[in-house]
């Protein structure tokens, strides 16, 4: 069954309409207001397919000429193509306009195209009448007759009796909802039926998945054998709709004629036209390319319209710009999948600059190796970035993972073309966007060391570089990351790798998995940072490198205090639950640094644990307190409404820390599902009652949907304690814990950094040695 037509597309279209009547096509009716307009549009999508409906509506729009889809001017690129003989004065082919509603449309091609061999068929009664009086002196020859397009179009016409038959929205209006594609076949029928054997189908359309479809399996589908069909896209400079209107030209064709490459497609994945011998081609089985081709498309006109008028403060990030092509295979030329995923990804940011007299808008190079910093990860790093500058909106870019770029030049080369759809519309056209780039590089990638492809997390890497301080001095060691393709501006996980020599020094090291002989670092051929060889090199266990991991640590320790110490003095242990391994770091430091927990990890994705055991030192085994289950495991039996709370395991602390594979939703982490009220509920069902945590990182572009997030937790845990840390002043992440129950007043009142230093000392003699520890400056509100 498919999807009903949502409200919010029946608005949009309305709004669309509006501006359609609105738009200098449309003869100006000052008398009319806004409201009338939108009262002529139907509620429902299924309106109009109603007689009654049209009837009304050409009645209360009275003689005014509403234009769908553009007028004849708009449109004559295409009718010149569709109709022959219209450069050689040969003006004699017989056109039929079906569903011809109220347009001037057919007066144009009679009066300025000259075409007098017009027939005009609409379902409504009255319009036809109005029409063949307003025409009567003005196009003398031109026909008009009541018809249902559906039913008897041929018989009544004649069969084979027209050259051309013109379709403006009347396809789409007989199947406005995917319930009615009986009609349209009905419709298409006998559109196939009245042409003559070289006959031509000129159909405009807003080209809905289902419609668009449609048009492929009758006119480029297999079935199909004597049809040809060319998509052309109607430019809209100045993105004034948010649909892409396309034109569809189905042609007959001999039988055996050509090279079985059916369908055309006239413009890019930006809506832009190409030359026709630049337009792609696709055979019957490609009809998905040409769907995920035009769907593209429509979505970046969409989005332009969105983007033609600045607003200050908005931030519209992850445009994802793929750039032709992505992939050909000996059937099709089209891009389809690609590989390594999108070319560049834009962020977009509004402003209100400082300057008097701002200038539009510039395009800012996110330097290569530096996408995860905060200033160029965050809305609000942009903005600051944006701030510095004189420009009213910043198209940040970033240079994605996969791809190789040689130079400055060469990325402006690229984005030339793709920049303009987002540069405000009401620039003086002359201008021209400038590029800002850091110390005008484009930066260099780190050393890619591994790649590959999980089933849940898609492609991922493994990079590595030098361990160097803020002053750019090397400290002898390595940094190897493990980033996702999905979300390209967040390390998943980052370990230190120091020499093996200097193994013994780091009190608690072990486990380090050494490289696989032969696997050394790769140097790449874009001249990506090189780092030392790891193969001598071990996994420094000592090392905690996100910020928001020592500060989950640190809380963790100071707010269950003294239920750890209690355990840690009888010499038992506690049990804590991960969600989330990556690349295992946590886990184990856990597990190496506060023993009296034991730690289970959860992760959906199995293969990982093949990733962290090569790449990041990982092991684990029952024996030794840590434990994954991969693959399935806890995550789904938290968030399994089934299961009765008095069967559940019970925990001590539940750490989540899971990063979202929809980047577009604005938090990088968690994943929606654990800020349900559901999933919370659960982990607090789960949680011991004297002492038991949650903790969640959270990394949000934007501080309401942080807010949200903390509101949730807040409204679950309203009977214990919520708390809230930034690990650093300039932290996407936001680390928050949730406690059961309260604790007693005398240990919610200690100051909690210094609480942290001394049960450190007290309770894990192991952790004098661990500087991140130590130094855990929580800031707890
Ligand atoms: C979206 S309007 C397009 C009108 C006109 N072609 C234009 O471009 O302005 C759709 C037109 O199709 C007509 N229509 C809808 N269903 C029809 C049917 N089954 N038979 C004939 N006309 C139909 C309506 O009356 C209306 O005039």
């Amino acid at each position: 069954m498919p999807p009903p037509v949502s409200a919010s597309v029946l608005k949009s279209l309305k709004k669309a309409s509006i501006e359609a009547l609105k738009s200098p096509s449309a003869p100006s009716q000052p008398q009319d207001s806004p409201r009338d307009d939108l009262d002529l549009l139907p509620q429902h999508f299924q309106q109009f397919q109603d007689r009654a409906y049209w009837d009304a509506f050409f009645r209360e729009r009275k003689e005014r000429a509403f234009e769908w889809y553009g007028t004849y001017n708009d449109l004559r690129p295409f009718v010149a193509k569709t109709v022959e003989g219209w450069r050689a004065g040969r003006k004699r082919e017989r056109v039929l306009v079906i569903g011809c509603g109220n347009s001037d449309f057919s007066a144009d091609l009679y009066q300025e195209g000259g075409f007098q061999r017009i027939v005009n068929v609409d379902f409504s009664a009255s319009v036809i009448e109005e029409m063949r009086c307003k025409t009567r002196e003005s196009c003398p020859e031109m026909e008009w007759e009541v018809m249902d397009v559906t039913a008897g179009l041929a018989e009544g016409l004649g069969r084979g009796s027209f050259d051309v038959v013109l379709d403006k929205g009347t396809l789409d209006a007989i199947f406005s909802t995917p319930e009615s594609e009986r009609h349209a076949d009905m419709m298409m029928d006998e559109v196939e039926d009245v042409l003559s054997p070289n006959g031509r189908y000129m159909v405009v359309t807003l080209g809905q998945d289902f419609i668009l479809g449609k048009l492929l399996e009758r006119f480029g589908g297999s079935r199909s054998g004597d049809w040809r069909l060319s998509l052309h896209a109607v430019e809209d400079p100045e993105a004034a709709s948010p649909f892409l209107t396309i034109v569809g030209v189905a042609s007959r064709c001999q039988a055996g004629e050509g090279d079985g490459k059916r369908i055309s497609v006239h413009f890019d994945d930006a809506g832009r036209r190409l030359a026709d011998d630049k337009a792609r081609t696709f055979r019957a089985p490609d009809l998905a390319d040409v769907l995920s081709l035009v769907n593209m498309a429509q979505e970046r006109v969409a989005l332009k319209h969105e983007l033609r008028d600045i607003v200050s403060g908005r931030f519209k990030g992850e445009i994802h710009i793929w750039l032709a092509p992505r992939s050909t295979d000996a059937t099709s030329e089209v891009v389809s999948a690609a590989p390594d995923g999108p070319r560049y990804t834009l962020s977009i940011v509004d402003l209100v600059p400082q300057n008097p007299a701002p200038l539009p808008c510039a395009v800012f190079i996110i330097p290569q190796g530096r996408e995860h910093d905060w200033l160029f990860s965050t809305a609000d790093g942009l903005r600051q970035v944006g701030l510095s500058t004189d420009y009213r909106r910043l198209i940040c870019v970033r240079m994605n993972r996969g791809h190789v770029f040689r130079d400055m030049d060469e990325v402006k080369t690229e984005l030339g073309p793709v920049v303009i759809d987002f540069v405000p519309v009401d620039r003086d056209p002359a201008y021209m966007v400038p590029y800002l780039a850091v110390g005008d590089s484009i930066g260099a990638r780190s050393a890619v060391v591994a790649s590959g492809e999980l089933p849940g997390c898609g492609r991922y890497c493994v990079e590595e570089e030098e361990d160097k301080d803020e002053d750019g001095k090397d400290r002898g060691a390595v940094v190897r990351r493990l980033i996702f393709y999905r979300n390209q501006h967040v390390i998943q996980s980052e370990v230190r790798l120091v020499p093996s020599l200097q193994k013994g020094k780091n009190k608690g090291v072990e486990g380090g998995k050494k490289k696989k002989k032969g696997s050394s670092t790769k140097k790449d051929r874009a001249g990506r940072r090189t780092c030392p060889s790891a193969q001598n090199y071990t996994v420094d266990w000592s090392y905690l490198s996100f910020d928001y991991h020592r500060t989950m640590l640190g809380g963790l320790i100071a707010l269950s205090y003294p239920h750890l110490r209690r355990a840690a003095k009888a010499q038992e242990r506690r049990r804590c639950l991960l969600i989330g391994l990556g690349g295992g770091g946590l886990a184990l430091f856990v597990r190496h640094y506060v023993p009296c927990l034991e730690v289970t990890v959860v992760e959906l994705e199995e293969g990982l644990v093949d990733v962290a055991k090569e790449w990041f030192g990982f092991s684990c085994g029952g024996e030794q307190g840590l434990r994954v289950d991969a693959g399935n495991g806890h995550t789904r039996v938290l968030l399994n409404e089934n299961e009765s709370f008095t069967e559940m395991e019970r925990w001590d602390a539940i750490l989540v820390d899971v990063d979202n594979a929809d980047a577009s939703l604005g938090i990088s982490c968690p994943a929606p599902d654990f800020l349900t009220g559901h999933f919370l509920e659960s982990c607090r069902a789960r949680l011991v009652d004297e002492g038991g945590i949650l903790i969640m990182n959270v990394a949000a572009r934007s501080s309401d949907l942080l807010e949200g997030s903390m509101g949730a937790i807040r409204k679950t845990f309203a009977s214990g304690e919520v708390h809230e840390a930034r690990p650093t002043e300039q932290d996407v992440n936001r680390v928050l814990f949730a406690l059961k129950t309260q604790r007693p007043t005398s240990a919610s009142k200690l100051s909690l950094g210094v609480q942290t230093e001394k049960w450190l000392e007290e309770c894990f003699p192991e952790s004098k040695n661990v500087d991140p520890l130590g130094l855990c400056d929580l800031n707890i509100s």
